[in-house]
C-alpha cells in the first residue's frame, strides 16, 4: 500500500487510551544512565548507589521494585554521549533497545517507555522492528519517547553535521512518526515516499501488540516542536521556569488547545527531580549539600552541547562547538557560567526539572497540586534511586492513595 499520508495528524485506529481517574502516573526516569539527573560530586559519597545504578545488576532491582511498589512504568533517558565532569555525568548508560527489552522480561505491569533519536539516519523500518519485537516481548506495554536531535556531538558521532534546523528536525520526526505507526499497524507492505526517508514493500512481523498502537511521547519545548508533538504525540513534557505550578497549569492550557485542534487528546507530563528526608529541615540539609557540590565542569558540557543556552552569550562557532569564544565572553570567569544562580544550580539539581524537595508530606502534596494543575504522568528521577523507591512505597504511596490520587493497579 502506499502511504496515505507522509505527515500527522495520523492515528490509524485511534489513540491508546491516556487517562485513569483520580491516578498520578508514577515513571522511573534517567535510570538507565550515570548519575541520571545529578549534576553533583554529591554522587562520589557512594558511585555505587548515586552514580553507577544504571548497570544492570543495579538497575535490574530497580525495575522490579518500581513494579512492586506501584509505579505505572519506566521511562529512560536517551543519549548517545554524556557530559563528563568529575562525576561523569551521563557518560554511560544502556541504550534504548537494550535497557526496553531487559526492563521487560524482568516486569509484567509497567509500561516500558523507551526513548529514542530521529536525525542520525537511522531507517523507520529498523526502529519499528525493534519496537514491534519489544512490544511483543512485553506483551504490549511499549511507549516511545521522540526526542528530534539537538547534539552536534552526537551528530558528529553518526558522521553528520548537526543539528539541522528547527524545521528540519521536526519534520524528520514528523515522517519517522508516520512510518512507525504504518509500519506498527498496517498488514500490507508499505510504501513510504518522503523527503527524508523512503520505504518500498516494507513491513515488520510481527507488527506491534499494543492496542492501537504504542503510546508516543515528546518532550519539546520549542513552538514547532510542539506543534509536531501535539499533531503525532500522546504525553507531552511540561518544564516551567521558576518550579511554580502555575507554570505548568498554563503550560498545560496551551497544549491541550493545541492538540484540540487536530481533534487529539494529550497527557501532560511533569520530569521531577526528587530528594525526600523525613523532614523538610532535613531535605534542606542534603539539597544543601548537593548545591555546594555542584559538577560544574558536566554543567559546562552540557551547556555547550545543548548550545541554546549559551548562545546569547557567546558566539556559536560552525562546529557546534564555543571553542575560544567562549572564553573571551567572561562566561568561563562567572561562578554561575553566564545563566544566572538559580539556572545554574537547577540544571546541577535535575538538569531543570521541577524540584520534589522535602518531607513524604511534603512530596505528596506537591505531586497533588500538580495534579490538579493538569500533569498526569511524573518522571521521576532521584539522587538516592534504590531509597528513592523505598520512601515512595513506604511513606509517598499511602498518603496519595489515602487521599485518592491513587490507585492500585494489577
Ligand atoms: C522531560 C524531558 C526529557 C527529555 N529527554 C531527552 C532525552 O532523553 N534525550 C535527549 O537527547 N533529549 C531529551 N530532552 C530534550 C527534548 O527532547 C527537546 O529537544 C528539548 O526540550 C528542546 O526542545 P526543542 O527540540 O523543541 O527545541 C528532554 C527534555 C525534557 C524537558
Amino acid at each position: 500500500m502506499k502511504a496515505p499520508t507522509l505527515r500527522g495528524p495520523f492515528d490509524p485506529g485511534g489513540q491508546p487510551s491516556l487517562t485513569i481517574d483520580n491516578h498520578l502516573h508514577l515513571s522511573l526516569f534517567a535510570w538507565n544512565v550515570s548519575s541520571g539527573l545529578s549534576a553533583s560530586k554529591a554522587v562520589l559519597s557512594d558511585v555505587e548507589r548515586h552514580r553507577d545504578f544504571w548497570k544492570w545488576p543495579n538497575a535490574s532491582k530497580l525495575i522490579r521494585a518500581i513494579e512492586d511498589a506501584g509505579f505505572d512504568s519506566q521511562l529512560q533517558y536517551g543519549m548517545w554521549s554524556g557530559y563528563g565532569g568529575e562525576t561523569g555525568w551521563n557518560d554511560a548508560g544502556l541504550d534504548f533497545a537494550t535497557a526496553a527489552t531487559a526492563s521487560a522480561a524482568v516486569t509484567e505491569r509497567i509500561g516500558i517507555y523507551s526513548t529514542i533519536h530521529v536525525g542520525y539516519n537511522v531507517s523507520p523500518l529498523f526502529l519499528a522492528k525493534l519496537f514491534s519485537d519489544i512490544d511483543h516481548v512485553s506483551g504490549g506495554r511499549l511507549g516511545v519517547n521522540v526526542v528530534a536531535g539537538q547534539n552536534a556531538v552526537d551528530y558528529a558521532q553518526f558522521g553528520l553535521v548537526g543539528p539541522p534546523t528547527q524545521e528540519i528536525r521536526y519534520a524528520i520526526a514528523d515522517e519517522m512518526t508516520t512510518a512507525l505507526k504504518l509500519l506498527w499497524t498496517s498488514d500490507e507492505p508499505v510504501d513510504f515516499e518522503g523527503e527524508h526517508f523512503q520505504m518500498y514493500g516494507a513491513q515488520v512481523n510481527p507488527r506491534a501488540t499494543s492496542r492501537p498502537r504504542p503510546l508516543l511521547i515528546c518532550a519539546a519545548s520549542s513552538d514547532i516542536g510542539l506543534d509536531y508533538a501535539t499533531r503525532q504525540c500522546d504525553a507531552l513534557f511540561v518544564t516551567a521556569d521558576d518550579n511554580a505550578v502555575a507554570g505548568y497549569q498554563k503550560k498545560a492550557a496551551k497544549i491541550h488547545a493545541m492538540a484540540a485542534e487536530h481533534g487529539r487528546q494529550v497527557r501532560i507530563a511533569a520530569m521531577c527531580y526528587v530528594v525526600m528526608e523525613e523532614s523538610d529541615a532535613k531535605a534542606r540539609e542534603t539539597t544543601e549539600w548537593m548545591r555546594r557540590e555542584i559538577d560544574r565542569g558536566a554543567i559546562e558540557t552540557w551547556l555547550t552541547r545543548s548550545g541554546h543556552i549559551l548562545n546569547s552569550e557567546v558566539q556559536r562557532v560552525s562546529e557546534g562547538v564555543f571553542g575560544d569564544a567562549r572564553a573571551s565572553s567572561g562566561v568561563m570567569e562567572d561562578p554561575y557560567l553566564g545563566i544566572g544562580k538559580e539556572h545554574y544550580e537547577s540544571l546541577g539539581m535535575g538538569m531543570g526539572a521541577y524540584k520534589l524537595f522535602g518531607s513524604y508530606e511534603s512530596i505528596a502534596d506537591q505531586l497533588i497540586a500538580l495534579y490538579e494543575a493538569g500533569v498526569g504522568q511524573f518522571a521521576l528521577s532521584f539522587f538516592d534511586p534504590q531509597r528513592g523507591i523505598q520512601q515512595m512505597r513506604d511513606h509517598v504511596l499511602p498518603i496519595l492513595r489515602e487521599r485518592g490520587y491513587n490507585r492500585i493497579l494489577a
